[in-house]
């Protein structure tokens, strides 16, 4: 199970958490500034909220509610305030603790609270919870939008997956020419919703492509629609599809602004594309240095997709893997015959389940595909 420790203080921090360190748990601090943007990635079954002494934490109350319905907050103050104290439970806190005096008594608490999350979630049924894949690079014309579509076609197409596209290349798109869309209704239709955004909402904008029932919004191509996204958009769409879609894709452009930024703080993985040659390496750098600038951890959730690979190159895995430590997830063969031939015809790249015949660039993407399925089986959420 997974606990949050929200404190200001490093020191309480790993107090509480040497303190529950026996416990069946996975504790994860957090300072307050930082809950916003890791919550939904998170998702900790429970939290423990910490407030400072001269502060109100209780104002995160209906944010944590609202963003994990079933989630467990346990108040821990600093100073006995009965009036602080009823408000915490009225406002629906599971308990309220006094620090450190009853820091004792918090295991007990704990399991109290693990038991009750147990209950709700087989009575309630636990919403679903969604992957998240943001494919990225800080290269133009990397195989972004490519990948986001045939990666698409392949999880809905060979695993039944529930996938929806987002495209967030704005104005001028990028997998409409890979899925053989128009676009029609896109992200801009949603603005109206955003507050109460559904599934449903969703549905009425998403474009399928009719083989592989792969779902996808569209970017607006009028600039005055354009203009009217924000990173809240993007923000509501990924935490409302995690709970109705299996795999949510994202195709970013490569220059990156508010939006990438979100979809890369949103994301459970990242993909990014790397062609093995050293200027894309250089911009990888680049890259992780703006990450790190933005406070976007790569940690556990980075990893390259090599593209393109061929016999020629000069530079393979194991030079890649000098310069980086990431793991390589996967290796796309360069394959202009097989991909360009289809595309350039306006053919469909994936069109049915068992295709023997399917381009070399459709089978690497198939490995991808069997390591992502692995992943979400086999990985904690
Ligand atoms: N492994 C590959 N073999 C052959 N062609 C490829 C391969 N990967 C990508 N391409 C081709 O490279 C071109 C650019 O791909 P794509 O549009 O996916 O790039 P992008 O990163 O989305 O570009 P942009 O930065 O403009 O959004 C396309 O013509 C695509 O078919
Ligand atoms: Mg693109």
């Amino acid at each position: 199970m997974k606990v949050l420790i929200i404190s200001q203080k490093e020191e309480q921090a790993s107090h509480i958490k040497e303190r529950i360190a026996n416990l069946p748990i996975t504790p994860i601090i957090l300072e307050y500034e930082e809950v916003k943007k890791e919550i939904s990635r998170l998702y900790p079954q429970i939290i423990l909220l910490c407030e400072p002494k001269d502060e109100n934490y209780l104002s995160l109350l209906p944010y944590l509610q609202k963003e994990l319905p079933l989630g467990k907050v346990i108040y821990l103050m600093e100073k006995r305030d009965p009036v602080k104290s009823r408000d915490a439970h009225r406002a629906g806190v599971l308990d309220v603790l006094f620090l450190p005096e009853e820091l004792e008594v918090l295991p007990e608490i704990l399991e109290r609270a693990m038991e009750s999350v147990r209950s709700g979630e087989s009575s309630e049924r636990v919403g679903k919870r969604g992957q998240i894949i943001s494919i990225y690079s800080g290269k133009g014309g990397s195989g972004k939008s490519l990948l986001s579509a045939v990666l698409g076609q392949t999880l809905s197409l060979e695993w039944s997956q529930k996938v929806l596209l987002i495209d967030l290349n704005l104005q001028y798109g990028g997998v409409e020419t890979y899925l053989q869309m128009e676009t029609g209704r896109n992200l801009s239709d949603l603005t109206p919703v955003l507050e109460e955004l559904n599934d449903v909402h969703i549905r009425n904008v998403t474009t399928v492509e009719p083989y592989s029932h792969l779902e996808v919004i569209t970017s607006p191509t009028n600039m005055e629609q354009v203009n009217q996204i924000t990173e809240y958009h993007v923000e509501r769409i990924l935490r409302s599809a995690r709970l109705s879609y299996d795999m949510v894709i994202v195709d970013l452009p490569s220059h990156l602004n508010l939006l990438s930024y979100t979809a890369l703080e949103e994301a459970d993985q990242i993909l990014y594309l790397l062609e093995p040659e050293i200027s894309s390496l250089q911009i990888l750098g680049k890259v992780l240095q703006q990450f790190q600038a933005v406070k976007i951890d790569p940690a556990d959730r980075f990893s390259l997709v090599l593209n393109p690979v061929s016999t020629f190159q000069d530079f393979r895995r194991t030079e890649v893997k000098e310069y980086f430590s990431f793991p390589i997830c996967a290796e796309l063969r360069e394959d202009r015959k097989g991909i360009q031939y289809l595309i350039n015809r306006g053919k469909m790249i994936r069109t049915t389940k068992r295709d023997r015949n399917i381009p070399l660039y459709a089978r690497d993407v198939q490995k991808l595909a069997l390591s992502l399925i692995k992943q979400t089986q086999g990985g904690d959420k």
